[in-house]
């Protein structure tokens, strides 16, 4: 089996910066309320850009950090729950943008598990010696799926996207993954498409709002187990101890999910990065928005090892232990 290597991150948000202050005009709520339940302080909202432009931006930058050609990229993966259309996929969309014309692309669908899942395939595909260069993408525009007079969801949100470039290399940069998913318990995070409407159906329905609603109850003890579960048992399957692992980089969902985690693991909440507080929840873009920042930022050297963990609507939930090379 070929080994995989990280060779390189990127990002893109869009410029609007949306603090709790300006929802509070929209919405009964306030900055207080907000921080205090969620850790979110602003967010960027797109005005005009789809979620195939932002995700554009985040794979121009990938490319330029690993420093290929762009003809060299065999594989665009791209994680999102809000495409640009259900046809033609959003990845082919970035495909055209950045002239990747050697690329097989798809896009895959498993909400703010998405940008871990998008890795394992593309991991997977370098492994068996299939392709050897990938570019996965996790890209949302989640203000074109939300319901802006819902207080309970829309304080919540914001969009961006974030990449990354896998390679076959001669050291092993990915450590361990796993991965699962409990459709069960689906009815926790929905976002409607288009019902079965046609020239056959007995009863007529109308058109839904197509908008997210949440039990958000339901997904915070959802998060809570599932990330304690993940990292303990990713832990001891890497054969690491939780010491040795430099970050965790959750779902930047809600702040306060983060500091549950780490009381249950009796670890310091500062193990886990964060930088929810002025992106909001990006869904499948928000793992890889923080791991950008983090290379970026030089907060990590060659040898130290990331445990990026997703979860969300499915439900869905993975994690993957990287190391830095
Ligand atoms: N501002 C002010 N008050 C609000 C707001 C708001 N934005 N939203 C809800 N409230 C009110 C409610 O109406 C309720 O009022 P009531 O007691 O008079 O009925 C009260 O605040 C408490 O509401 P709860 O829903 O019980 O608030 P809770 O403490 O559970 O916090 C939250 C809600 C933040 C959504 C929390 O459940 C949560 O973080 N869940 C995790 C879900 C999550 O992060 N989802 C992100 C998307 S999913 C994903 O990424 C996987």
């Amino acid at each position: 089996m070929n080994k995989v290597e990280i060779i390189g991150t990127g990002s893109y948000v869009p410029s609007k910066v949306v603090d709790n202050d300006e929802l509070s005009h929209m919405v009964s709520t306030d900055d207080e309320w907000i921080v205090s339940r969620t850790g979110i302080r602003e967010r960027r909202i797109s005005k005009e850009e789809n979620t195939s432009d932002m995700a554009t931006k985040a794979a121009v930058d990938a490319i330029k950090s690993a420093k290929i050609d762009v003809n060299d990229i065999q594989l665009i993966v791209l994680a999102t729950s809000t495409p640009d259309d259900f046809i033609p996929s959003t990845a082919c969309i970035v495909q055209k943008n950045i002239k990747a014309v050697n690329a097989t692309c798809f896009d895959i669908s498993a909400a703010c598990s998405g940008f871990v899942y998008g890795i394992d395939i593309a991991a997977q595909f370098i492994r068996t010696g299939r392709f050897s260069t990938a570019l996965v993408i996790g890209a949302e525009t989640l203000s074109k799926v939300t319901d802006w007079q819902d207080r309970n969801t829309c304080i919540l949100f914001g969009d961006g996207a974030s990449a990354v470039i896998l390679q076959k290399g001669d050291k092993e940069g990915i450590i361990s993954i796993s991965t699962g998913s409990d459709g069960s318990k689906g009815d926790a995070l929905v976002c409607p498409a288009v019902p079965v409407n046609n020239f056959l159906s007995k009863t007529k329905v109308s058109l839904n709002k197509g908008t997210v609603s949440m039990n958000g109850k339901e997904i915070f003890k959802f998060a809570v187990k599932i990330l304690v579960k993940l990292v303990k048992e990713m832990v001891v399957e890497s054969g690491y101890s939780l010491k040795e692992i430099k970050y965790i980089i959750p779902h930047q969902a809600n702040y306060r999910i983060i500091e549950f985690v780490a009381k249950k693991l009796g670890i310091n909440p500062d193990k886990f990065y964060t930088n929810l507080d002025i992106y909001g929840n990006t869904s499948a873009a928000s793992i890889g928005i923080a791991l950008d920042e983090i290379y970026k930022k030089n907060l990590v050297k060659s040898g130290d090892k990331i445990l990026i963990i997703g979860f969300g609507g499915g439900l869905t939930y993975g994690g993957i232990i990287i190391e830095v090379l």
